[in-house]
């Protein structure tokens, strides 16, 4: 074995709360508390986030904290065109539903942050990415999830906004063309997280069980008939 390798299984307790964040993660964009955030548990959450698996080790993601009012303003712009845009291709019950659906909490979290990933970095020497460059982005995603479920183990809200016209947030912050925006977060300490996604509580979508994702050995063409009709 390698010197420096680590063999030893994880505690029973240790395991149960990996499983645990995992499990009550939550998308976050109401019940914010003002309170900021200590500048060690950004550090703490952002090294989660950089400790992501990616493509050829090329770790192309870029962090963005924003804590400007003014900043997270012109953003909130951008979400209110965005949501208004959507909420027009829904009719009736849907649109009804949709507009009552709370999706940001861009002003009222203390902490904003924009992954992006540089698509065109050089580092990890383009491995991985012959056949597949999209993994370049995929892994920008892997560091999001780190980012989210330590968030939630330590007891930090986080929501994704993915309402808002990319171009123009990018415009807002600075973003070179070819750089892509991945996510933009909100991010803040929250009292209670909820047990089921904000979205099923609501009755805008329900959980697929287990079951109906999972085959053996080949794609199922009834899949195509799980989406509602
Ligand atoms: C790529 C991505 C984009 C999302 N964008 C939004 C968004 O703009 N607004 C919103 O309210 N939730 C957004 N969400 C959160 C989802 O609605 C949420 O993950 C889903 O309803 C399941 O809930 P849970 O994350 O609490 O388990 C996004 C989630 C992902 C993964």
């Amino acid at each position: 074995m390698v010197e420096g390798m680590v063999m030893e299984r994880y505690t029973a307790e240790e395991l149960a709360g990996v499983y645990r964040a995992i499990r009550e993660r939550r998308d976050v964009r109401s019940g914010f508390l003002p309170n900021s955030l200590p500048e060690d548990l950004v550090l703490r959450l952002l090294r989660s986030a950089h400790q992501a698996p990616s493509v050829g080790f090329m770790q192309p993601w870029r962090f963005i904290v924003i804590r400007s009012r003014e900043t997270r303003q012109a953003i909130f712009e951008i979400f209110q065109d965005a949501r208004a845009q959507e909420h027009q291709t829904y009719c009736e019950d849907r649109a009804e539903l949709y507009s009552r659906l709370t999706l940001q909490g861009i002003l009222t979290a203390p902490l904003n942050i924009c992954v992006v990933c540089d698509c065109e970095s050089s580092r990890g020497h383009s491995l991985g990415r012959h056949t597949m460059p999209e993994t370049a982005l995929y892994s920008a995603v892997c560091a999001i999830q780190n980012l989210w479920i330590a968030a939630r183990a330590e007891g930090v809200g986080l929501g994704w906004v993915s309402i808002i016209d990319p171009e123009r947030a990018k415009r807002v912050l600075k973003i070179p063309r070819s750089v892509t925006l991945v996510g933009y977060f909100c991010i803040g300490y929250v009292e209670a997280f909820a047990p089921e996604p904000d979205l099923e509580r609501a009755g805008w979508e329900r959980r697929l069980p287990l079951e109906e994702v999972l085959r053996s050995e080949t794609f199922d063409q009834a899949w195509r008939g799980i989406d509602p009709q």
